[in-house]
């Protein structure tokens, strides 16, 4: 059965965007700084040989264990789940090579036919739910596992369905003091992790969390 696992950045404060970073404020990187916030929370993957070609942003880059584990991530993704806020900052920013090559499912409440990319990435608006969205993901990952990508909502779904069987996160020595808290509107008693790797490096502590 494969796998339901989430893969963020996290500030050391607990947000996984910084306040400001909306669509509303998206021409905008200065507005709240959220533009400098949101570079220093993912600095550790810009040098990553790995996303800079997934993202177009040219050749180069570090080959080490980070780089290794981001190709590892993308090639256990069968099929990825976002929320539509997620998607919105994703539609103005990914090139038109979108960088998933898989259906991604992203729930929102907008109907919309599905967004045929290049690349092998095809959108998909689901307005029935997270677990009609993760039934559909499961269908079409040809056995891979299923990305719960963000942002903070949907994942909080997921885990309050205690769907989430492994927890990637990327801890940036970065304090952001308000934005989209990742751990909120959480039941009790909330699903329970157990420590299963780390990987320390200057920019960021990797680590690795499965379900207890
Ligand atoms: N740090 C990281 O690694 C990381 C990763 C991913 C994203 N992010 C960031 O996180 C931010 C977005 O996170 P977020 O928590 O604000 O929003 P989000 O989870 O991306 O999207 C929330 C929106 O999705 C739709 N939605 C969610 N659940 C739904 C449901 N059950 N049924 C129907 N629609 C549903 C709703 O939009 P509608 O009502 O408009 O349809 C809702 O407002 C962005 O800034 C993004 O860049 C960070």
């Amino acid at each position: 059965m494969s796998k339901v696992f989430v893969n963020i950045g996290l500030s050391l404060d607990g947000y996984m965007a910084p306040e400001g970073m909306s669509i509303e404020h998206w021409d905008n990187p200065e507005y709240k700084h959220w533009g400098a916030k949101w570079g220093a929370l993912m600095s550790w993957i810009l040098k990553q040989q790995y996303f800079r070609e997934n993202l177009q942003f040219g050749t180069g880059g570090e080959t080490g264990p980070v780089n290794d584990m981001l190709r590892h991530t993308m090639e256990r993704s069968g099929a990825s789940i976002m929320g539509k806020r997620m998607f919105d900052a994703g539609e103005r920013s990914w090139p038109e090579e979108a960088p998933f090559h898989t259906p991604v499912y992203v729930l929102t409440h907008e109907k919309r036919e599905p967004w045929v990319r290049p690349g092998g990435t095809t959108f998909h608006f689901v307005n029935d739910g997270p677990a009609r969205a993760l039934e559909k993901a499961r269908a079409s990952a040809g056995g891979r596992d299923i990305r719960i990508s963000g942002g903070a909502e949907v994942i909080q779904q997921y885990l309050n369905m205690n769907a989430i069987d492994e927890l990637e996160i990327a801890l940036a020595p970065v304090v952001f003091g308000g934005g989209r808290r990742l751990f909120e509107h959480l039941q009790d008693p909330a699903p329970q992790f157990r420590i299963d790797k780390m990987l320390n490096t200057p920019d960021a502590t990797h680590l690795r969390y499965v379900r207890a």
